[in-house]
């Protein structure tokens, strides 16, 4: 009786160390999109893993975030028209805020294991570099890309 217990015990012992040595990581597995989870699917794959709070439209941050935009994106990114990369003019149509801040701050792994990065890298063929952004940089970024898809 007592034998078995100890079994049992070793047994799941057992059970769990090989699950967690064989766990799927999915950062080592270029090129595979399963294994994301939902908000990865809908809002990238990066340092911003829940909802961000943005609020209002804040002017200051539409100025910082369109200064930053100059000195970093510019040469690749365009409001309206493709060049290196894609126009951003409407991109916070059809992308949310957490996707593009992920994309501005782990473009490299957006890229390797998201299903639209792994599509807009096959569709550009040139891999966006990481361009030294904070998260609170980034998401000046995202205000003044929404400002930019209000008044336009
Ligand atoms: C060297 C050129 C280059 C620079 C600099 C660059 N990007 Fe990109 N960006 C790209 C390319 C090319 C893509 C398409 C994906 C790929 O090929 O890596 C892209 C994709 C994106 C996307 C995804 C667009 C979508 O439709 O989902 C966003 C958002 C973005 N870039 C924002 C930025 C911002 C903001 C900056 C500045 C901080 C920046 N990029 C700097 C080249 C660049």
């Amino acid at each position: 009786m007592q034998m078995k217990t100890i079994l049992t015990a070793l047994i799941a012992t057992l059970f769990l160390v090989s699950c967690g040595n064989g766990n799927h990581d999915v950062s080592d597995d270029p090129g595979d999109s399963d294994g994301l989870t939902d908000f990865q699917l809908e809002h990238g794959i990066g340092p911003v893993t829940e909802r961000v709070d943005l609020g209002e439209i804040d002017p200051a941050r539409v100025e910082e975030g369109r200064s930053i935009f100059r000195m970093k994106c510019e040469a690749c990114h365009n409001m309206e028209g493709r060049m290196v990369g894609p126009a951003l003019g409407d991109v916070m149509e059809s992308r949310s805020p957490e996707f593009v801040m992920n994309f501005i701050l782990n473009p490299s792994g957006m890229t390797r294991e998201h299903p639209e990065g792994q599509r807009l890298l096959q569709e550009y063929m040139t891999p966006m570099p990481f361009q030294n952004v904070t998260r609170e940089e980034a998401k000046a970024i995202v205000d003044y890309l929404r400002d930019y898809a209000e008044n336009q």
